[in-house]
Formats: C-alpha cells, sequence, structure tokens
C-alpha cells in the first residue's frame, strides 16, 4: 500500500525583521547572517500567537470536511511546548471541529518531533488503511536578545495530512537511523530559552547526517544519483549544506550542481523565515516542490532530520503524479509577502512581551493579527 503525504502547508505569524536591520543593530557585518548563516529574514511570533494558534491556521489552510471526518489521530511535535501536561494536539481537536472519537498526542525529541510523528502516522495508516492522520510541526524558535543564538530564531507550524494512495509523496520503507545521548542543545524546565552548545551542534549535525547517509546508502545499495533532490532540517539556510558539501565533492560536476541548485530552492522559504525546529524540513521540502520547475513524477527525494540531543534520520520518498495540483503555492506566497515588517525595536518590544501564565489573567483581543485562529488572552491560567 502507497501512504504518504497527502497535503502539506505552513502558516507564518504575521511580522518579520530584516537580518540586515539585526545585524546593524547587534554590530554585526550584515553578510555574516545574510551569507554566512544565509538568513534573509526572521519570522516573529507576536503573543496573539502560539504553537497552538499556528497549527490550527497551517491545518484550516489545507483540510476539507472530508478530511476531518477521516482524521482519527493529531499527532503534533514541538520542542517549544506550552504545557507540560495537557497535549497540544487536543487543541486541534477542538479548533479544527474534528471527531472526539480520535487519539491526540503530542511528541518531543527537538526538531526531530514531526519526523517521528510522520513515521508513526504512516504505521498506522498501513493498520487502519482508511484512517488519515494529522502531523503537526509548530515551534517558535527563541534563544534570546543578543544570544549567539539570535540570528536562528524564527516561527511557524507545518500540517500534514497522511493517508493511503497520498497525492504529494508516497513515504519509502527504507530508513536509517541514529540516536546518540549529546549535549548539543537542550532546555530545562526552569529555562525560557535552550542552551545550546553553537559549534558542538553543528559539528553533532555534520556527524549524524554522515551516519545515517552511509549507513542508508550501505545497506540500500543506493547513491545520490537516484535522488532528484535532497531536503534537510535547516536551523538556518547554510547548515545543510555544510553537511552535503563534502558528499556533493565526491560527485560528478553536474549530478552535484543539480543537487546543490535544489537544495538552494529547498532553502528558499526557510531563509525568509527563520528556524522553525520540527518544521524546518518541511518547509524546505515545501519551498523545493514549490519553486523548482524540473521535478517530475516518481521523482525520488531524500529527507535528513536532525534532533538535537540527539537523533538522526534519513528516510525517502517519490513523488506523485500530479503532485503539483495539490500544493498551497499561493497561500504561502502570499502569507510571506503580507508580513509586517518590524524595526528591531518593535521586534525587541514582542519579545519582552512573552506570555507569562504564572501571573494574573491577560487580555490580548485588542491586539491587531487578522489569523483565522489567535491566542485571545489567558484566563486562570487557561489559554483561550
Ligand atoms: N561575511 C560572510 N560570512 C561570514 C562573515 C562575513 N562578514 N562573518 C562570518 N561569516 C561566516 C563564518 O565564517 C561562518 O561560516 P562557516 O560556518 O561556513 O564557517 C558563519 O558566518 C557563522 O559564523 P560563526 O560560526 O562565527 O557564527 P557564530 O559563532 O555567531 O555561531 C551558530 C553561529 C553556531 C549557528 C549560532 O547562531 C547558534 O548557536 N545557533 C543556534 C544553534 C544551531 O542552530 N545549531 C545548528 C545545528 S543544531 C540543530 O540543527 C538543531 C536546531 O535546530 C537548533
Amino acid at each position: 500500500m502507497n501512504i504518504g503525504i497527502d497535503k502539506i502547508g505552513f502558516y507564518v505569524p504575521p511580522f518579520v525583521l530584516d537580518m540586515e536591520d539585526l545585524a546593524v543593530a547587534r554590530q554585526v557585518e550584515p553578510a555574516k547572517y545574510t551569507i554566512g548563516i544565509g538568513q534573509s529574514k526572521m519570522a516573529v511570533a507576536p503573543i496573539t500567537q502560539d504553537i497552538v494558534s499556528m497549527a490550527a491556521n497551517a491545518a484550516s489552510m489545507i483540510l476539507t470536511q472530508e478530511d476531518k471526518e477521516a482524521i482519527d489521530m493529531v499527532l503534533f511535535g514541538t520542542e517549544t511546548g506550552i504545557d507540560q501536561s495537557k497535549s497540544a494536539a487536543v487543541y486541534m481537536q477542538s479548533l479544527l471541529g474534528l471527531s472526539n472519537r480520535i487519539r491526540c498526542v503530542e511528541l518531543k525529541h527537538a526538531c526531530y518531533g514531526a519526523t517521528a510523528a510522520l513515521q508513526l502516522a504512516k504505521a498506522h495508516v498501513a493498520l487502519n488503511p482508511e484512517a488519515k492522520v494529522l502531523v503537526i510541526a509548530s515551534d517558535v524558535a527563541k534563544y534570546g536578545l543578543q544570544s549567539g543564538g539570535e540570528p536562528t530564531q524564527g516561527a511557524g507550524a507545518v500540517a500534514i495530512l497522511v493517508a493511503k494512495d497520498p497525492h504529494v509523496l508516497t513515504i519509502d520503507q527504507e530508513t536509517s537511523l541514529f540516536s546518540d545521548d549529546v549535549m548539543d542543545f537542550w532546555r530545562p524546565n526552569d529555562c525560557p530559552y535552550p542552551c545550546v552548545d553553537g559549534k558542538f551542534s553543528n559539528e553533532q549535525y555534520m556527524r549524524f547526517f554522515a551516519e545515517v547517509w552511509q549507513d542508508y546508502r550501505d545497506r540500500f545499495n543506493s547513491q545520490l544519483s537516484d535522488f532528484a533532490a535532497v531536503c534537510f532540517h535547516l536551523p538556518y539556510s547554510k547548515m545543510g549544506l555544510k553537511a552535503f558539501k563534502p558528499f556533493l565533492a565526491e560527485e560528478e560536476e553536474e549530478l552535484s550542481a543539480r543537487l546543490l541548485e535544489r537544495y538552494q530552492i529547498s532553502t528558499q522559504y526557510n531563509r525568509q523565515i527563520g528556524n522553525v525546529y520540527t518544521g524546518s524540513l518541511f518547509v524546505g521540502f515545501v519551498s523545493l516542490l514549490e519553486n523548482c520547475q524540473e521535478l517530475t513524477a516518481n521523482d525520488k527525494i531524500g529527507f535528513f532530520s536532525y534532533g538535537s540531543g540527539a537523533v538522526g534520520e534519513f528516510f525517502t520518498g517519490h513523488l506523485v503524479e500530479d503532485y503539483e495540483k495539490y500544493l498551497y503555492t499561493d497561500n504561502h506566497q502570499a502569507l510571506l509577502a503580507n508580513r509586517k515588517p518590524l524595526s528591531v525595536k518593535e521586534y525587541e518590544q514582542i519579545f519582552m512581551d512573552m506570555v507569562d501564565e504564572s501571573t494574573s489573567d491577560q487580555d490580548f483581543s485588542d491586539r491587531q493579527d487578522a489569523s483565522l485562529v489567535t491566542l485571545r488572552g489567558i484566563k486562570d491560567q487557561k489559554r483561550i
């Protein structure tokens, strides 16, 4: 049975910061951010958008009433959870009007959570062919003002509908995994921002890619020439390239140039959004599908998912005939184009404006945010 991605769409919050402005404010050469790190813009989530509202906005774009009736599971990948107990997934049941007879679970393994969700969703559909699963990747990536990770922040959500006979991508059975207990990026319960060993995290990312790609290549007798493109987890748009380059260098020039060009296309949206943690790999895939005119049905796509802590997975899929008819290109491009540019001062103000659920009730209903779903406030420590 063919199982995979039937629909895929993302949401980004309505504010954006230009990386050149941030560089000037931080007294850094702008080229460090735009070329060295490879980011042009950074999505900024206002107080009216959290992982739940962003996820509901992404899912609302792709789901029809028929899909909603067929969904029997919601798997929500995030590493910026809003609750230690209640699952972010169960908010989808009410916000999207899904059946009560469903399973809703939140999954965590840093940026890998949504890939775990995707594989679990596939296994569920294999056992329940009529079922559809809603997979969510939603995160607000924050490292703190003037921190080393500041230029690699971002925010957004991706919604993926997993079903049999999918319209976009069939996911292959072959996969390669590698887990190792390392401290490259983590967030203890009392920390508002992650602790990160930046350089070490880059090294681990590259090590894990080498581990899973070489294992995949050897076990499944595969080579880079089998692939039309490879998508990477993109904490910033240069990261995947650092890991990919040594392997591209071993290839013939024409193949290497083609994969490199498609890598750049897959980073087009991420360059304008920044890190979406669990969602970054899938924003990259959407960017590839919506901006590369040369892909065709049955093309093989590779995916490298990385979650700090750490786990890597290399999995693959094949594009489905007419996949281009099932994309949301206009919606995505309008979302990106219609964001309000912020000054660095406004961005810093939004940053200081973080939700504090431990204090008194808060009301955000007078804040401007035209998104379909917004966080209206907090009452009795409950999000509205
Ligand atoms: N013009 C062009 N390039 C320039 C430049 C200039 N004027 N100045 C510097 N650069 C280049 C540097 O040469 C460097 O390039 P290379 O990496 O190719 O050598 C690049 O810009 C970045 O410079 P630095 O390494 O000096 O930057 P930094 O010390 O400020 O740290 C960072 C960068 C480690 C990514 C930091 O932003 C960070 O810690 N980010 C968060 C952690 C992260 O994203 N890790 C990624 C792997 S972990 C992961 O993937 C999980 C996840 O999502 C977090």
